[in-house]
């Protein structure tokens, strides 16, 4: 039993799932023993979603600047990904999770992108829970993506300067069709938002636990969401007006 408010759940959860380094160093194990167990807690929080019933869950797997870590490490992670891809697709599918991808395809391995894109493909009819894997994903470089499509579009004679908004603007990002965040949580303590949803996160309710990723299980999860379900949200309002309202 999870005693979670059903009327105060939040649509959506986006993950920074730091800390496997870190857990792994303590046990003396290399780099990439941590990531397989921080795979255990993507499964863990991915069930758990789908139980509590979240529809949108986006896990930060793989940025852009974690290209320059050591090969072996980078070359680790894809293979672990891709194992994982193909090894959950079947609950995936039971349990009706649409997997859907942020980020760039060019520069994801071959083998990789196509798990990806199968796995985007089997599941793309699913509502139950939406998971988005951020994969070869930034956020300055997918807002200035969505801005030369616009510029593009302009340019064609398909929109006007004058026309845009930060609601069409949305539309050009990798996330056009999914509500923003309301809840980020980051693992291991640390304070940034390291390139993740730069436009998405502004409204955003911030989670830092100290708590490392592969010890970040269920429990873990009810409990950010409890902390989510005490705040007040006021977007720019006052307390007063929001309490207020019907
Ligand atoms: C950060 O920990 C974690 C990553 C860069 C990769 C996240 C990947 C996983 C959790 C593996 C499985 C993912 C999926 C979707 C199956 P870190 O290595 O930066 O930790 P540190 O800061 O302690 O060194």
């Amino acid at each position: 039993m999870h005693r979670l408010d059903p009327q105060k759940l939040p649509r959506h959860v986006a993950v920074i799932m730091d800390g496997n380094g870190r857990w792994a160093q303590k046990r003396l194990l290399n780099r990439v023993a941590g990531h397989e167990a921080g795979a255990e807690s993507v499964r863990a929080v991915v069930r758990s979603c789908r139980e509590i019933g979240i529809p949108y869950l986006t896990l930060y797997a793989f940025s852009k600047e974690n290209w320059q870590r050591p090969r072996t490490e980078v070359e680790a992670l894809w293979r672990l990904l891709k194992r994982f891809i193909r090894s959950e697709l079947p609950e995936l599918m039971e349990r009706e999770i649409r997997v859907c991808h942020l980020g760039d395809a060019e520069g994801i391995p071959e083998d990789v992108l196509r798990e990806v894109q199968n796995a985007v493909a089997q599941t793309a009819s699913f509502r139950a829970l939406t998971v988005n894997l951020a994969l070869n994903y930034g956020g300055r470089h997918e807002i200035v993506r969505a801005a030369r499509l616009l510029m593009e579009a302009v340019h064609h004679g398909t929109r006007r300067p004058e026309d845009l908004t930060p609601e069409l603007f949305a539309t050009y990002l990798f996330t056009a069709d999914i509500p923003d965040p309301d809840l980020l949580i980051r693992t291991s303590g640390e304070c940034r938002i390291s390139n993740f949803l730069l436009w998405q996160l502004a409204y955003t309710e911030l989670y830092i636990t100290e708590t490392l990723w592969p010890d970040f299980r269920e429990e873990q999860f009810i409990e950010a969401v409890r902390e989510y379900q005490r705040r007040e949200r006021r977007f720019g309002k006052t307390g007063e007006q929001i309490r207020c309202e019907p």
